[in-house]
């Protein structure tokens, strides 16, 4: 107990000891750290260069010679979060998956529900329930909680790919399990591209079939109908925070793809400047094309490809185009937050409505 009264008054100290053996705290002394009057995220913003992470990838591909259940995965470690938290923030992780050709990852299944966005390479592919998924550069994929599912790389090159998944929520909710397939059967392998075959154009999906509300049927969203996506809004419309946005959705319920995790897909176009906002929840951004900078908490965050950098809950933010467009893609706990009631939004009401800037991030 850090405590002045408590120091100035020893009967007090020795009565706050008396409660401690009994496992009791006096909430009059706790009551700022435990209901803050707003969020005070242990979380910092934080970007890792692709320049960096390269050879530290390259590097685990000679160094870490895995087992047949490991994944080669450099994950982002928040500077601002404790040790053994291994998170980017509070509730999202985020990583660098390297897989060597031939490689590949045996049937599994966990709790935690997954995304995968590929930064290099093509022809890797994943199977969930059944359903074989060839994964290229720009593609993105789901993985729903519990669902079985595995991952190679067939093709004669590496590929890299962004993980993100819910595990630090997960963990914190005592909710973790993990299964490895063992001798049991796969489940039956299904025609190549099913999901897709079936969800795909997103407007429309097989009249027999009622919609799945749990996650998304649909486990792979190919680059070309992202982009073409991005390119038909930003002929018509633009957020003025984001600049153009899109959410992927769930093509049965319209709603994110997962229940815990918003994906989303966004062109920052050269000469734009978005307001800034803030709002709760947490998110991690990867800059797939170009490049751009976002201004964080008054910080200058300078991104080009394969960047990634965290945006933690409550923090200003703000984004722009510098010199020629930039794509980012982004994960967000935002269902969370939202399915809770502890959804807020803020736009940054002074001046004009840009930050001041306070540091350019090195
Ligand atoms: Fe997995
Ligand atoms: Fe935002």
């Amino acid at each position: 107990m850090t405590d002045e009264r408590a120091a100035a008054d020893p009967e007090l100290k020795k009565f706050y000891k008396k409660m401690e053996t009994h496992h009791l705290a006096p909430l009059w002394e706790i009551m700022g750290r435990l209901a803050p009057v707003k969020p005070t995220p242990r979380a910092r913003p934080h970007l890792w260069r692709w320049k960096d992470m390269l050879p530290l990838i390259e590097e685990s591909g000679e160094r870490a010679l895995l087992g047949d259940g490991d994944r080669r995965v450099l994950g982002l470690i928040n500077p601002g979060m404790d040790e053994g938290k291994w998170a980017a923030t509070e509730t999202l992780w985020a990583a660098y998956q390297y897989i060597l050709p031939g490689e590949k990852a045996p049937p599994h299944r966990h709790s935690a529900a997954a995304i995968r966005f590929i930064i290099e390479g093509s022809g890797a592919y994943t199977t969930i329930e059944g359903d074989r998924c060839i994964l290229d550069k720009g593609d993105f994929v789901v993985t729903p909680p519990w669902v079985w599912h595995d991952h190679g790389n067939d093709s004669d090159a590496p590929i890299i790919w962004m993980d993100g998944l819910d595990i630090p929520l997960v963990r914190d909710l005592d909710a973790s399990f993990f299964e490895l397939l063992g001798d049991r059967a796969l489940p039956p392998e299904k025609p190549l591209g099913d999901s897709e075959g079936r969800y795909a154009s997103g407007h429309l999906r097989p009249a027999w079939e009622e919609p799945d509300l749990s996650g998304s049927p649909l486990f792979v969203y190919k680059w070309a109908r992202t982009e073409e996506a991005l390119r038909r809004l930003a002929a018509v419309d633009a957020s003025p925070f984001d600049d153009v946005v899109m959410e992927f959705t769930n093509p049965a319920t319209g709603g994110p793809v997962l229940a815990t995790i918003s994906c989303r897909v966004q062109l920052i176009r050269s000469g734009v400047r978005t307001l800034a906002h803030r709002h709760t929840g947490g998110a991690v951004y990867l800059a797939v094309e170009g490049s751009g900078t976002s201004v964080i908490e008054g910080m200058r965050f300078d991104w080009e490809r394969g960047d990634m950098f965290v945006v933690p809950p409550w923090a200003w933010h703000e984004h722009a185009g510098a010199g020629g467009e930039g794509i980012l893609f982004s994960i967000h706990d935002s269902p969370v937050m939202q399915s809770l009631s502890l959804y807020m939004e803020e736009a940054y009401g002074e001046g004009d409505g840009h930050q001041e800037m306070t540091g350019i991030f090195a």
